[in-house]
């Protein structure tokens, strides 16, 4: 069932959490003088026009970047998740929201790699319309958990994963834990960025109490709990974004923190938690 459309929630406030960790995460990949790959097993569209149909409909965006964007005083953990928006705007008024594939391709230098997946035949079409003429993407139409167990590790072997899936299928969360640890004992050195939806049935403290009884790296989990307008679709609304950080760089959690802290502070009831699970 590939029912979720990411142009409806594209910049609320849970993508935005998602993506400040993503760009503190590629800055200090990009920062070393070695190539590294991404692989963005639930890509999306690349990016999203905030004007059409779908994000105009929801409203969600309101609530997430272009509240951050009109606050004062953001600390300088997120210079560079606003420098990347605004360049997308080419530094006008906000029109356009990029997604991860997005994010991860501003980082590229000629060395690096990004494989970029995605099931959905119309979401993969506009995400290849997207990504051509760069011979440095690769793109996939697999099942994501799937492909995360297949491609790992990847070629550069230093880099990230990302894993952002819809959760609209029961036993995601399950099946999501199970594989992810699968993948770990692959590549154990890689990175994994996994982000969660808090939903009021906590579906995803099985998850995470299964990805820290099978992982045994460093393991930084960061949520940021808010309110969104409840949805007209009779669908239970999202009640908070949560991140596992496996084989963080060092001193990713107090960048995030001071990121999250002040993220929570611009979202409607914002309140964010950052804990170790296994540290070093
Ligand atoms: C939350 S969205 C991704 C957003 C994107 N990562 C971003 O940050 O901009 C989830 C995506 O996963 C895709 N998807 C859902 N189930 C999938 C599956 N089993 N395999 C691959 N992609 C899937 C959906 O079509 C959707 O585009």
């Amino acid at each position: 069932m590939l029912s979720y459309q990411h142009a409806y929630h594209a910049g609320n406030p849970a993508d935005v959490h998602k993506h400040v960790a993503l760009v503190l995460l590629l800055e200090r990949l990009a920062a070393k003088d070695k190539p590294f790959t991404v692989l963005d097993l639930h890509a999306g569209e690349g990016d999203y026009d905030l004007s059409q149909f779908a994000p105009q409909r929801t409203g969600e965006y309101r609530h997430g970047i272009e509240a951050i964007l009109n606050a004062e005083g953001p600390p300088l953990a997120l210079t560079p998740y606003f420098a990347a928006v605004r360049r997308l705007n080419g530094d006008g008024a906000l029109q356009r929201y990029p997604g991860s594939p997005a994010l991860a391709r501003s980082y590229l230098r000629a060395d690096d790699r990004l494989i970029l997946n995605e099931l959905h035949p119309t979401a993969f079409d506009n995400l290849g319309r997207w990504a051509r003429k760069d011979a440095r993407i690769a793109t996939h139409r697999r099942d994501s958990l799937e492909a995360l167990v297949a491609l790992v590790p990847p070629t550069p072997r230093r880099g990230l994963v990302l894993i952002d899936p819809p959760y609209e299928v029961k036993g995601e969360y399950t099946n999501v834990a199970e594989k992810l640890v699968e993948a770990h004992g692959k590549w154990r050195e890689g990175i994994y960025l996994l982000w969660y939806a808090i939903l009021k049935e906590r579906r995803h403290e099985p998850m995470i109490a299964a990805l820290k009884n099978g992982i045994d790296s460093p393991m930084l989990c960061d949520e940021i709990m808010f309110t969104l307008p409840k949805r007209t679709d009779g669908v239970s609304g999202l009640l908070g974004s949560g991140l596992i950080v496996i084989n963080p760089p060092w001193q990713f959690d107090a960048t995030l923190t001071e990121a999250g802290d002040w993220l929570a502070r611009i979202f409607e009831r914002g309140r964010h938690t950052s804990v170790w699970f296994k540290k070093d």
